[in-house]
């Protein structure tokens, strides 16, 4: 006799991990988005230092932490909720908002964990399609708003497709969103978008009451490994994410990590622009090649290569390029160290080339 299961599980898939090479083999990996450069060698030594407290529990307070970020931000420490990556918040947000079978409102595609998370909290996923530059349409999603919507994800920039919305357009969608609905503005790749039109989630926080915004120590900040990200939310929503947690989820490693990394963010914002830079040249080489690739304002590259998706990705991991494939719709391909940087664009040309050959 099989074991009780809870039946809505079984439409809900996995989330799936960026593919890794085998070992030994020479490829970039460059499927999650992360941080090419190692961790800096002060946020090393301190955890290191923090080493001999892993038999105690961590504080979950993160008094440190929750004050450091407070002063950076200029907001109130009480509007601050930790989690274990970006992502464990995301799913607390849904926790904290979501009656079951409410609805969760997010463009599509973006991250993919939004609509597992909304049906594993017993929320209801609307997935609002994209425009055809793969931005998020803001008309469609304020005409998707219901009843039952609880909580609404903007992700700014997306991922997978680098785009923003501008903060005109983000002001005329706050005007048609009921004021009871929570609007979480994901900024998972904040610190790599130079767009000056971009919509800011902090600013969008303090202007409006319904407003939560994201952020992760995983991507610029090359903290991944250690799983911490935080939402800047109303009071009573942070308090209700607190409640929603897992107990000790965010380690004491995790929270030294991130106030060393706020102690260094001259250090790390010198990567950042590295990053930007080197997805400035890329874009601009495929761009000479002709090849349609989306202007992103992220640490990755979208290329809408529809049919061909699986030719193509063959062909890069071919060449020891390991991006992420959405068969049917395209490839987003991280920025990472200067040697792979290279090897993209000569792998995309080509790979390209090849596709259209056989196409
Ligand atoms: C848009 C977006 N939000 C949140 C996350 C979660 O990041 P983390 O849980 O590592 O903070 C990701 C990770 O890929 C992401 O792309």
């Amino acid at each position: 006799m099989s074991i009780v299961q809870r039946t809505s599980l079984q439409a809900i898939p996995a989330y799936k991990q960026g593919a890794t090479p085998g070992q030994g083999e020479k490829a970039f990996k460059l499927s999650s988005n992360e941080n090419p450069y190692p961790p800096l060698e002060s946020v090393m030594s301190g955890i290191a230092a923090e080493l001999g407290t892993i038999n105690q529990y961590p504080n979950a307070a993160a008094p440190e932490l929750i004050g450091a970020l407070a002063s950076r931000l200029n907001v109130e420490a009480q509007c601050i909720a930790l989690g274990a990556g970006s992502v464990e918040v995301a799913g607390q947000l849904i926790h904290a908002t979501a009656n079951p079978g409410d609805e969760v409102i997010f463009a599509w595609r973006s991250f993919e964990a939004y609509p597992i998370l909304a049906h594993v909290a017993g929320a209801t996923p609307v997935m609002v399609p994209s425009d055809a530059a793969g931005g998020h349409d803001l008309l469609a999603m304020a005409e998707a708003i219901t009843e039952r919507t609880a909580l609404i994800f903007i992700c700014n920039p997306n991922n997978p497709t680098g785009t923003v919305v501008d903060t005109a357009s983000v002001d005329a969608f706050m005007a048609k969103v009921p004021a009871h609905v929570l609007v979480v503005i994901d900024e998972a790749y904040v610190h790599f978008n130079t767009d000056a039109d971009s919509a800011v989630g902090l600013d969008f926080f303090r202007r409006y009451p319904n407003v939560a915004v994201l952020h992760t120590f995983s991507k610029a900040y090359g903290l991944a490994g250690l799983r911490i990200g935080y939402a800047v939310a109303p009071p009573q929503v942070a308090a209700n994410l607190r409640k929603t947690a897992v107990p000790f989820g965010v380690s004491a490693l995790a929270q030294r990590a991130a106030v060393l990394s706020l102690e260094h963010e001259d250090e790390l914002q010198l990567r950042i622009n590295e990053l930007i830079q080197a997805r400035e040249t890329l874009q601009n080489a495929l761009h000479a090649a002709d090849i349609n690739v989306i202007d992103s304002q992220a640490n990755f590259v979208w290329l809408p290569t529809g049919a061909a998706t699986e030719d193509v990705d063959t062909q890069l991991r071919a060449a020891g390029i390991w991006a992420r494939a959405f068969a049917g719709e395209g490839i987003r391909i991280s920025i990472g160290s200067p040697e792979a940087n290279q090897a993209i664009a000569s792998a995309v040309i080509s790979a390209l080339q090849e596709a259209s050959t056989h196409a």
